[in-house]
């Protein structure tokens, strides 16, 4: 039997007051139903930076100047696979998530990734941009993204939280069990060919 696939899920969000935690503490039980071990990466609670590396990550081949770079290499490091949250943000993905994926460049090679996106429509431009750069930086993103709709009159009370994060995900369920099926298998055939 193949080791469980250590997957780090990436809550892109890192606004004071948002929805991304609550999505995420719905995917992740999906991405375990699927046979993933899940590692959650706030980056709300990671708190990098903007990027203050002195070297980009491509030149630097990992050896990085900042703890923080340190702890955010290891979290990519040691997964299988990384799952990506995201809202949109203005037509894009927010800055954070650029952030921290500028922070890096050899964790990304051929990792096997997958997106979700969320917004009123699902956030499917911040999810394809997203998609665009982490192929740019050759992650293998192995399964179409998928786009969480979130409708602003239905879904949100008045703190601006989501009322009902268990059903805004079990409307995509079917798409996120099977993009999270999707990864687990992708990281079990890489592991048997390793
Ligand atoms: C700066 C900003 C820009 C936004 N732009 C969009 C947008 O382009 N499309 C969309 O559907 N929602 C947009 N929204 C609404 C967000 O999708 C919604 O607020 C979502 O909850 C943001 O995720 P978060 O709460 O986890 O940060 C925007 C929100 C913010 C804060």
């Amino acid at each position: 039997m193949n080791p469980q696939a250590r997957v780090l899920l990436v809550v892109g969000s890192a606004r004071p007051v948002r929805v991304g935690d609550q999505l995420a503490a719905q995917i992740k039980p999906i991405l375990e139903a699927a046979g993933a071990e899940v590692t959650v990466a706030d980056l709300a609670e990671l708190g990098l930076p903007l990027l203050d590396e002195p070297m980009m990550a491509a030149a630097s081949g990992g050896d990085y100047a900042h703890e923080h770079t340190r702890t955010w290499s290891g979290l990519v490091r040691d997964a299988d696979a990384v799952v990506w949250l995201t809202p949109q943000y203005n037509g894009g993905y927010p800055a954070s998530v650029k952030n921290a994926v500028d922070y890096l460049f050899p964790e990304w090679a051929g990792k096997p990734m997958l997106l979700v996106s969320y917004g009123a429509g699902g956030g499917g431009l911040g999810g394809a941009q997203l998609r665009s750069v982490l192929e740019f930086v050759k992650g293998d993103v192995v399964a179409p993204n998928v786009e969480i709709s979130l409708p602003p009159q239905s879904s949100y009370g008045s703190d601006f939280r989501l009322v009902d994060a268990a059903s805004d995900v079990e409307r995509h369920r079917q798409e996120l069990e099977s993009a999270a099926q999707t990864l687990v298998a992708h990281v079990g055939a890489v592991q048997v060919a390793g």
